[in-house]
């Protein structure tokens, strides 16, 4: 950050106990907090009544909730499915919309894309401050796009960006990315928490004001949060993440927030010659069809959304030589597997104090559902004792600390999807069991932890 609070148009306050200082420091002089000393605009802030979000009205901005209309905001499809259903169903006017991920994934990829069918339909700016007008247009001309109704610009100052979009008028922005983003308020570095914050505002506002809708591009930086897109993700509507390994074709994006729609729905996509594809049945590319069954793999259904999704998850359970044996988890959330461990020894008798275990979810997806519990207990099983499971087995469902196995929600159209992906049995919790049955599966029932070990 620099530190050079001289022309008066940018002041310096601590975040901690809200203390005004001449000059940026790295600890507070008032309160003692470290690290907390930010630049912030020197202006009082614009506060005039009803202004800013749309709807408000009468001078005090107060209304009755029954006289503000519902109006459903319009959605425009983005012409990219995977796309569109984790937006909720296509892109919503003025709102505004975060997409982080590492360097390189494919952010500015999927936007282009995106920008090239949106703007057949409604005008589209793009801006760049990343790539000169001449690597995008080189990148559209490679990816084969249509580019027709998109304008460009390659600009970083944020006020110039909104004077160009006020003569422009575009229904859709882009901005590539909000780290390089600055504005004339701030002293401070572009890419600095300060000018991240302060540049994406003034576009939310403008988002809000103008009825626009905004993409704003984030990298995750490799420090974590700081500067990131962390720092946004109160302040807009919808929040995508790249995520999964970059190094293989795939790449998914999730939503972790979103005012329009599911959260934490999933779209696939494969990243190929001509940019990036939608998959549009991604429980195959989760699978890895094993010649003959082995040991510590099994499938799962998960549910990530509203979508269910057949995921493979492997463990590796290993004689241990440390005094702490290791517990790996990648995919998963490591305190949980430490738990299902401890549920394990527990109730179905097996003692991992001398293993290793390692777990991982097949194809970079994180699943955070409890429905992988029992999956995941019986892999690491199966592993354990070199025992392998038939590869037309789908297993779902939440073990509880007393060792029973507790349904979880949507389990008959979890059932419906691994028939459909050729799985011929299922063991899943009692309540679980649909009536009727699933066409072409067998199901199996457990209440506890113990019948599934005999189960299987
Ligand atoms: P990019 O969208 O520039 O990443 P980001 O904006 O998130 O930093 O993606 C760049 C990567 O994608 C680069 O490694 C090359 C690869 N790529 C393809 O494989 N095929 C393509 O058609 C394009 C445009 C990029
Ligand atoms: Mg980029």
């Amino acid at each position: 950050m620099a530190q050079r609070p001289k022309s008066g148009r940018s002041a310096f306050v601590c975040l901690s106990c809200g203390a005004r200082l001449p000059k940026w420091s790295g600890q507070c002089p008032e309160c003692g907090s470290w690290n907390c000393v930010d630049e912030v605009p020197d202006r009082p802030a614009p506060r005039q009544p009803g202004a800013g979000y749309a709807g408000a009205a009468g001078a005090s901005g107060v209304v009755a909730l029954p006289e503000v209309s519902p109006e459903e905001r319009a959605r425009a499809p983005t012409g990219i499915g995977e796309l569109d259903r984790v937006l909720g169903g296509g892109l919503v006017q003025g709102s505004v919309v975060l997409i982080g991920g590492d360097p390189g994934i494919g952010k500015s990829t999927l936007l282009l894309q995106a920008c090239a069918s949106l703007g057949a339909r409604q005008p589209v700016l793009y801006v760049t401050g990343e790539e000169s007008p001449r690597q995008v247009s080189l990148r559209a001309r490679r990816l084969g796009l249509n580019s027709q109704g998109v304008r460009l610009l390659a600009e970083t100052a944020v006020e110039r960006i909104l004077a160009a979009a006020a003569d422009e008028r575009p229904e859709v922005l882009v901005i590539d990315s909000v780290q390089t983003l600055y504005t004339e308020l701030l002293q401070s570095a572009p890419g600095s928490v300060s000018q991240v914050r302060e540049t994406a505002a003034q576009l939310v506002r403008w988002a809000k004001q103008t009825d626009t809708a905004i993409f704003l591009v984030g990298h995750v930086t490799k420090e974590g949060a700081l500067a990131g897109p962390r720092v946004l993700e109160h302040m807009v509507d919808t929040v995508l993440y790249f995520e999964g390994e970059t190094g293989g074709p795939f790449r998914l994006v999730r939503s972790v927030k979103n005012r329009f729609g599911a959260v934490n729905e999933l779209g696939v996509f494969a990243m190929t010659d001509h940019g990036l594809r939608e998959v549009k049945n991604p429980s195959a590319i989760f699978l890895s069809r094993h010649e003959r069954p082995v040991s510590g793999s099994l499938v799962m259904v998960t549910r990530e959304g509203t979508r269910p999704l057949l995921v493979e998850v492997q463990a590796l359970v290993d004689a241990s030589p440390l005094a702490n044996p290791r517990r790996v988890a990648v995919g998963l959330e490591q305190n949980r597997l430490a738990m299902l461990l401890a549920v394990l020894h527990r109730h179905g008798g097996v003692a991992m104090f001398d293993q290793d275990v390692f777990v991982n979810v097949v194809g970079g997806v994180r699943v955070s559902e409890t429905a992988a519990d029992l999956p995941v207990l019986l892999a690491v099983l199966s592993s354990y004792r070199d025992r392998p499971v038939e590869g037309d087995l789908a297993v779902f469902g939440e073990v509880g600390l007393a060792g029973e196995i507790r349904p979880v929600p949507n389990g008959a159209e979890r059932l419906r999807e691994a028939a459909k992906h050729g799985m011929r049995r299922a063991l899943v919790p009692a309540k679980n069991l649909p009536k009727g049955g699933i066409e072409g599966l067998e199901i199996l029932t457990v209440h506890s932890l113990r019948e599934a070990i005999d189960a299987l």
